[in-house]
């Protein structure tokens, strides 16, 4: 699968399909039009094959997103549609963020992803806290069921995380979603952590870092979680991707499926 954040556009996603993609994600969109941080806001560390962006959910909005990916012929795989807030929303109000975009994509999405991990909009990230998770997720599984019920089909609902939760993080992360019996969880978003590339020009630059630098922490994390798990829950696997033994090394940490973006900027269809 390709992982969140790529262009919104129908003919798009019909394009990465027909590249062999067993599932496209597209996202994060939020509620309502927002332009993003000011550019530049992304930057390559070629040397590393790693990428810093801070985008800040630039999008046209829910309806919008609605309008393009209603246009796509969408064969031969399935589509996921990552849903987030607007930066000018309190976290607060977040769930009406959330759910206002699950609602508008329920009958076109093959699953739909949560987003509580972009290290680029504020404070979005503290949604990952038990208390407020639980708050979110649950009012989220719940708006999922009555959906379910009103379009007769059930729409998998999977949370994306951060590879920067400590062990208590996780703990808690896997206790809340096991309770709630999401159906999936994402692992993982950016880091904000630069211990890898600490000696980079670019490796001051504010946002997430993706590519190489990423894998092994990202691979932890997806591995912890997955010990803390029933195996009812599976588990998406991304993070630094660049190769298939690196897909692998996802594998036996316990992906059931993994994504990859920083890898198709760096090496192309031929990954
Ligand atoms: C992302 N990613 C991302 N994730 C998400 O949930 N919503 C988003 O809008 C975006 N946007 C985005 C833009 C850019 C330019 C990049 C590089 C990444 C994160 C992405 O989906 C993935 O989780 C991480 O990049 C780690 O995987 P890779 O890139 O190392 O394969």
């Amino acid at each position: 699968g390709l992982a969140a954040g790529l262009d919104k556009n129908g003919a798009h996603i019909d394009a990465l399909l027909a590249l062999g993609f067993g599932f496209v994600e597209v996202g994060t969109v939020t509620p309502r039009p927002q332009p993003g941080n000011p550019k530049p806001r992304m930057f390559r560390l070629p040397q590393q094959e790693a990428v810093i962006n801070r985008l800040g959910f630039n999008n046209e909005g829910v309806d919008a997103l609605v309008r393009n990916v209603g246009r796509a012929r969408r064969t031969g795989g399935l589509l996921g549609i990552n849903i987030g807030k607007n930066k000018d929303t309190p976290n607060e109000s977040a769930e009406d963020d959330y759910l206002h975009c699950l609602r508008k994509v329920y009958a076109l999405a093959d699953y739909v992803t949560v987003n509580i991990s972009s290290p680029n909009t504020a404070g979005l990230r503290e949604l990952q806290e038990e208390q407020a998770l639980r708050q979110l997720i649950g009012t989220l599984r719940d708006a999922q069921e009555e959906l379910g019920a009103q379009h007769g089909k059930r729409v998998p609902m999977l949370v994306k995380i951060a590879p920067d939760l400590s062990d208590e993080d996780i703990d808690a992360v896997a206790r809340v979603l096991r309770d709630l019996s999401v159906d999936g969880v994402i692992a993982t978003n950016t880091t904000v952590s630069r211990i890898s590339v600490q000696e980079h020009p670019l490796a001051h630059e504010t946002g997430g870092l993706s590519g190489t630098p990423l894998l092994n922490q990202s691979t932890m994390v997806l591995r912890k979680l997955r010990t803390r798990l029933p195996d009812s829950i599976p588990v998406i696997g991304v993070g630094g991707i660049l190769s298939g033994a690196d897909a692998v090394a996802k594998m036996s940490a316990g992906a059931s499926l993994v994504q990859c973006y920083t890898g198709l900027v760096y090496r192309g269809p031929e990954l």
